[in-house]
């Protein structure tokens, strides 16, 4: 196992270009089951994530190529619709194929993604959904079984805003016949582009982005060549890195627009953001202030940004609270913060980060994967030397974040392990 090694203190300079979205390309490379042929997805980056996705469409009998940001899927010979739990434990997205194989193909049999670090994340709002839309759902053995021979449009309500299974339903409803309406969808830009893909391929969606969306089904769906949204998350990280470094670096190919919560609150922090062509001028102050942050779904704060922030505010000039509400157990890099000299207190979702004056290097342990995003922001900032260990977490949402990272003036590399 890899870990990165981080001497703290220098200031970032320079330009970083952000990479496609994981959570956009997901999503919509499970949405190309819902067609016959070859479908092509552009600025697609180099994740185990997107790798695992692409073991479990090749499991099933898809073809899967990976090269340079583009995948190509094909979908005429597909063997079976079934995704096993050594692929789905390994990664909870695969839960996304569960929606478009029942709809094309009227028969699912997909591993329950069991728990995580960082929650419970039951999905039976996505079954619920399946359910209302006429397919008959059991969990047998672990696995969720959903047979359909065609699915019926309905109405369906989320207690709660839930991002996949959104896409999951939206997939779901686009080959059903009649329309759909999912009220309390979730909002995330990701969920937008994920519609958007499916129009692309012939689906009738519309209200994407707001919190009602209406789906008319249609017989057949064609297939995409279509180029995915940035990764705001990547974006927010980099903003935090600049922020606790005091740096002055150009992110490009990105969308402010995606992240107005998070760039208004490390402007209350004290960073100055200024426009560029196609990308943002970030610029970090002499000491981040303290401020307070309650994660929300979209637009709100985003819990994915939550750990990344929560390093800038532990150098903080004063006292911040931040609060998760997404997620139960989403604070696993505060032990791991407070081992560099960190000065926090956990109650329930509720944190309180009193800013110390500078954190000191010390070996660490990812545990998740915006967990360890937090960590390298903190090290990048620390006195002396920082090891992260277990960076196949970073691996799965960041493309060669070091290499980025290097590019622009950190003391950082990558140590092969074992
Ligand atoms: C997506 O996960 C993202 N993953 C997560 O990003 C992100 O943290 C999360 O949305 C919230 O924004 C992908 O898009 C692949 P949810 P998802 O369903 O869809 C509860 C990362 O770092 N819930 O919106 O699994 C759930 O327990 C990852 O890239 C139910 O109760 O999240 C949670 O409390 C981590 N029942 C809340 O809803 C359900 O059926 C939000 O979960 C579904 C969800």
């Amino acid at each position: 196992m890899d870990k990165l090694i981080i001497r703290g203190g220098r200031k970032l300079k320079g330009e970083v270009t952000i990479s496609g979205a994981k959570n956009a390309a997901l999503p919509i490379m499970a949405a190309s089951l819902l067609a016959s042929g070859y479908s092509t997805i552009q600025g697609v980056p180099r994740l185990r994530d997107i790798m695992t996705m692409g073991r479990l469409l090749a499991h099933i009998g898809a073809g899967f190529h990976y090269e340079e940001g583009k995948v190509v899927i094909s979908t005429e010979r597909l063997k079976m619709q079934e995704a096993p739990y050594d692929l789905v434990r390994t990664m909870r997205a695969s839960i996304l194929v569960l929606g478009p194989l029942l709809a094309k193909y009227g028969y699912a049999r997909v591993s329950l993604p069991g728990g995580c670090a960082i929650g419970a994340r039951p999905i039976n709002l996505h079954l619920m959904g399946l359910e209302r839309m006429g397919a008959d759902v059991k969990l047998e053995g672990g696995y969720v079984v959903a047979k359909a021979r065609r699915m019926r449009g309905a109405s369906i309500y989320f207690d709660l805003p839930t991002v996949t299974g959104t896409e999951n339903l939206m997939m779901a409803a686009s080959l059903a016949r009649g329309r759909t309406v999912i009220e309390n969808a979730a909002r995330e830009p990701e969920v937008k582009d994920c519609a958007r893909a499916l129009v692309a391929m012939g689906a009738k969606i519309e209200g994407a982005g707001g919190s009602i969306i209406e789906i008319e089904g249609v017989d057949d769906l064609r297939p995409l060549d279509y180029t995915i949204i940035p990764d705001r998350i990547e974006e927010g990280t980099f903003m935090t890195a600049a922020g606790i470094t005091g740096g002055d670096i150009t992110l490009k190919s990105c969308r402010l627009d995606h992240l107005d919560a998070v760039v208004m609150k490390l402007t209350e922090a004290g960073l100055v953001f200024e426009n560029r062509e196609g990308g943002v001028r970030v610029m970090g102050p002499g000491r981040p202030k303290s401020t307070n942050v309650t994660t929300l779904q979209y637009p709100g704060f985003p819990t994915d940004m939550q750990a990344q922030f929560m390093a800038l505010m532990s150098v903080a000039d004063g006292t911040s609270v931040i609060k998760e509400t997404i997620f139960e157990n989403r604070f696993m890099h505060v032990a791991e913060l407070m081992r560099m000299g960190a000065d926090i207190a956990v109650e329930g979702g509720i944190a309180t980060v009193k800013g110390v004056g500078k954190l000191k290097g010390a070996p660490l342990m990812a545990t998740d994967l915006r967990a360890s995003a937090s960590l390298v922001v903190a090290a990048l900032a620390a006195k002396g030397e920082t090891e992260v260990r277990r960076i196949y977490h970073l691996d799965r949402g960041y493309e060669t974040m070091e290499e980025k990272l290097k590019k622009i003036g950190a003391d950082i590399r990558r140590v092969k392990e074992g």
